[in-house]
């Protein structure tokens, strides 16, 4: 176990960030803390897409811990629990690729649905031996996708919470195994979870294996940029501090035993979504080779391809008042400039393993 900074747990219970150290995990670890004094520990196994210079902000910061370990791992989740005693469990950690879950779902299966058992029943245990209080307080927040109700018709009404589950790929099978898993230890023994699920997420810190920082990167290194099939697919995009503010949101006030649906109500084609990152590209980070666009090329489907998704996030705005701040294009335009400032941090990313990826996933294509 490494505990980065010391863990202060005194003063307040904290809030116990599973994954923190992935994309959005950071990014809702980075604005809580910036945000209010409840101390954060972020529980991280660190695999490929855990990256600890995203939490380098909070180097120093006596209200956030760092601890390096796996949901899975059912003793060392008991002592941490018994030490920090925290008021909450969100849970990011998973595996997270669609593509890596059709070329390898081993690991999704380990993560996404044994590691949320196992975290399940430890939560269960701690939970269990909490005063009456804690207990009706304590939350178990299980941060899910939108990928676990299959695909819609391009007619057909966006996802809500009533939805069939109707999983596709390995990837958003796992997480909705996760999420039956979760439900049930709700029906059957009372614990206070809350299910979230949300679309597609971009922003700051996401792992250049994803559509938007991996346009953003090939483009601005003059590689090709790899449309799947006809790029007509659709997904409904939210910018991360928007998700990050709608998960806090149902922390604080959301009912034990719901789910919430969260989108950006911001449906866009991939090579719609492609050609805006262009354009962006253009105007920020002119090129004297001419415009980014020119990179654009169509390559074979990924196998099972979802082809849209929709969020119908009409809950959690009325009940909790939640809505996002960015639209696409606000939170696009400061993506592709989060991007262009933080060079290093991707050329950190994409060295050693990320290469073996993009031969893997791309050169039979
Ligand atoms: P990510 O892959 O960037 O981060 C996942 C983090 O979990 C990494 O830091 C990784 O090291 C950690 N992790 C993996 N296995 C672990 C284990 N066994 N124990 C402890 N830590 C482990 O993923 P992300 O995009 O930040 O997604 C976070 C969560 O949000 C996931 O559950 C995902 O299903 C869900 N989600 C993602 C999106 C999206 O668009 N990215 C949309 C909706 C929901
Ligand atoms: P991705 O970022 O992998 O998210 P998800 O599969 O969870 O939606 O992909 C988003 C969309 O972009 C999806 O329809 C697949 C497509 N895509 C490409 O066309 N080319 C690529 O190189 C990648 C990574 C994704």
């Amino acid at each position: 176990m490494t505990v980065v900074t010391t863990l202060r747990t005194d003063e307040l219970r904290p809030v116990l960030v599973t994954g923190g150290a992935g994309f959005i995990g950071a990014n809702f670890v980075l604005d809580w803390c910036a945000g209010q004094d409840v101390p954060v520990v972020t529980l991280d196994k660190l695999t490929y897409a855990g990256n600890l210079h995203n939490l380098a902000g909070l180097h120093g910061n006596e209200r956030h811990s760092f601890v390096r370990g796996d949901i899975g791992d059912v003793d060392f989740v008991r002592t941490l629990l018994s030490r920090i005693k925290p008021r909450a469990i969100v849970n990011f950690a998973a595996e997270s690729h669609v593509d890596r879950s059709i070329l390898g779902p081993e690991d999704f299966i380990t993560t996404n649905i044994v590691g949320t058992f196992r975290l399940l029943e430890t939560a269960r245990e701690y939970w269990t031996g909490l005063p009456q209080r804690e207990k009706e307080s304590f939350r178990f927040l299980h941060v899910s996708t939108d990928e676990v109700y299959g695909s819609l018709t391009p007619e057909a009404d966006p996802f809500h919470e009533a939805s069939p589950y109707s999983p596709n790929s390995p990837y958003s099978a796992s997480k909705a195994a996760s999420d039956h898993l979760v439900r049930a230890w709700h029906h059957t023994y009372g614990l206070p979870v809350i299910i979230t699920n949300c679309s597609n997420n971009y922003g700051p810190y996401q792992f250049p294996e994803k559509l938007i920082p991996l346009m953003i990167h090939h483009a601005l290194a003059g590689k090709p940029l790899p449309v799947y099939g006809d790029g007509q697919q659709i997904r409904d995009w939210l910018y991360v501090s928007d998700h990050c503010a709608a998960i806090r949101a149902v922390l604080r006030e959301g009912q034990p035993g719901h789910t919430y649906a969260i989108g950006g109500d911001s449906e866009k084609s991939n090579i719609d979504v492609v050609r805006t990152i262009c354009d962006a590209l253009d105007q920020e980070r002119p090129s004297a080779k001419g415009s980014y666009g020119q990179y654009i090329t169509f390559v074979p489907d990924r196998p099972g391809h979802d082809r849209r998704y929709a969020i119908n996030a009409g809950k959690i705005r009325q009940m909790l008042g939640w809505r996002p701040r960015e639209s696409f294009e606000s939170g696009l335009r400061k993506t592709v400039r989060w991007y262009l400032d933080n060079a290093a941090w991707t050329d950190s990313v994409v060295a050693g393993s990320y290469r073996d990826w993009l031969g893997r996933n791309y050169s039979a294509r």
